[in-house]
């Protein structure tokens, strides 16, 4: 691993890009727990089932660089590459990634920078997940620097479907055998209809325990 220093955005060192790079992640995170337990006082529920974060590897920035066409200098890791720092946000129900998404947009210093819904449009794989680049400004004792972080947001079937398929895809390097593929297809259309059908059936369960709470209430 060997990369470059410059001066690009003030960011100097491999040192200083993973302390900003995770306070950054350390805030998300954070915000990502307020809104949960929030969220479970006023409504007595859980949008998030669980939440995982991580910086992405030195090696792992390096080939990506390489892959992309760019020299391996700290600028242009900090330029090019969206998802030094990452989290994974897993929820119950399709509705939730939506509520968590919009959640996050209404926060004031949190910067949109790009938006990939592979929910409402799926990849040729099967995948599905709901993709955020945000910056999230990152305050240091002379400069404040708005750093990026690419917010994944998925079913925890989809994550389960997503994990296996990125086993396949790391274990056969791409070129995964056809039956495969199409069984992987076949999944994700299966996992489609499991969040549908585990969505419908949750706000039956809610209209129903309505129903039954108002009934006591007027007994
Ligand atoms: P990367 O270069 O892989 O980061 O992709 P990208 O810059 O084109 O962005 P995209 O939003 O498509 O993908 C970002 C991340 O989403 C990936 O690094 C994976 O973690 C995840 N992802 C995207 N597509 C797939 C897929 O088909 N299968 C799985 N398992 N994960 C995927
Ligand atoms: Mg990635």
């Amino acid at each position: 691993m060997e990369l470059k220093v410059d001066n690009g955005d003030g960011i100097e060192s491999w040192k200083e890009v993973t302390l900003i790079y995770s306070a950054a992640l350390r805030q998300i995170e954070t915000r990502m727990e307020v809104l949960n337990e929030e969220f479970q006082h006023v409504h007595q529920y859980n949008p998030i089932e669980h939440i995982k974060a991580r910086i992405k590897t030195p090696e792992s920035i390096v080939k990506k660089l390489k892959r992309h066409g760019y020299e391996s200098t700290i600028d242009n890791m900090v330029q090019h590459i969206n998802d030094i720092a990452g989290i994974r946000i897993i929820c119950s129900f399709t509705s939730d990634i939506y509520r968590i998404a919009e959640m996050i947009t209404e926060q004031r210093d949190i910067n949109i920078v790009a938006i990939k819904d592979y929910i409402t449009f799926p990849k040729a794989s099967g995948y599905k997940s709901y993709h955020m680049i945000v910056t999230v400004p990152v305050y240091l004792s002379d400069r404040t620097i708005d750093t990026k972080v690419e917010i994944q947001i998925r079913t925890v079937a989809m994550d389960f479907w997503a994990s296996l398929e990125h086993k396949i895809h790391y274990k056969f390097e791409g070129d995964a055998p056809e039956h495969i593929k199409s069984e992987l297809i076949e999944c994700a259309k299966m996992v489609s209809d499991l969040d549908a059908r585990m969505l419908s059936l949750n706000e039956e369960i809610i209209e129903i325990s309505k129903e039954r709470a108002e009934k006591k209430e007027n007994a």
